[in-house]
């Protein structure tokens, strides 16, 4: 079923990221995902950076298809089908959430007064979501080194005391997660990925989504440390639109 609702307000996030807010009368648990069809276009997968009683989904345009969805303005109607998909496993002790890029929209849902927040980007405008976390909680890490401290997120690991994290949260590009999981895998620490991948049906149909024989759009798209470890094909491989599988660089 696709659901027809209307935009009620839409906010810069950033100088190419941005929210787009409704109403929509569901549940959706932290982590999860909807189906977000572009008419003229296709349909795009989207993680829901608002869970609560107003709904969000939080866009970075990176194709013809989030272009178009840029221009969605207040009062215009949304299609979405959802939401899908294995949502985070939700602890209430303290929560350390890594985001790369974009991926810190799938970690927002998860913030609270126990989250510390390890927000990494190429610059510091592109920083998403570090006011949202209470004071001296954010460490912010940027490639540029124009804010925060300069380098990749795993620079941003050393700042903190891993062991005190009841549970440890990811989302961002693969390679970075990849590099994430090589620092935590010998660990016992409590760790959940989440993936993104191309998707097609969202549904577990068009297999356009899997890696090492599990779907992200119905196993994930979260993941813990153990299914992680017996990837091999995590931080490897990827398929391509036209569903041949390449490894990545
Ligand atoms: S997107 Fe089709 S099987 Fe996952």
């Amino acid at each position: 079923m696709i659901y027809h609702l209307m935009v009620n307000e839409k906010v810069k996030e950033t100088p190419t990221v941005f929210s787009i807010y409704f109403d929509w009368d569901v549940d959706i648990l932290p982590g999860q995902f909807v189906m977000v069809w572009v008419p003229g276009f296709s349909e795009v997968p989207m993680t829901v950076a608002s869970v609560k009683d107003k709904k969000c989904i939080t866009v970075k345009v990176y194709g013809k298809t989030t272009e178009k969805l840029s221009q969605i303005e207040k009062g215009d109607l949304l299609y979405i089908r959802g939401p899908y998909g294995k949502p985070f496993t939700f602890n209430n002790g303290e929560k350390l959430l890594i985001g790369g890029g974009s991926g810190m929209a799938s970690l927002r849902t998860l913030i609270d007064e126990k989250s510390t927040g390890i927000i990494a980007s190429k610059t510091g405008d592109e920083l998403l979501f570090k006011d949202e976390f209470l004071p001296g909680r954010a460490i912010c890490v940027t490639e540029d080194g124009s804010s925060g401290i300069k380098g990749l997120a795993t620079e941003g690991i050393k700042a903190v005391d891993l062991k005190k994290f009841d549970a440890i949260y990811v989302c961002g590009p693969e390679m970075m997660m990849k590099s994430i999981f090589e620092i935590l895998k010998d660990t016992d620490l409590n760790v959940e990925f989440s993936f993104e991948r191309s998707m097609k049906c969202g549904i577990g149909l068009c297999d356009s989504c899997s890696i090492d024989g599990l779907q992200v759009c119905k196993d994930g798209p979260t993941f813990n440390m153990n299914q992680v470890r017996a990837m091999y094909e995590f931080g490897r491989t990827k398929l391509l639109s036209s569903g041949k599988r390449i490894y990545m660089k």
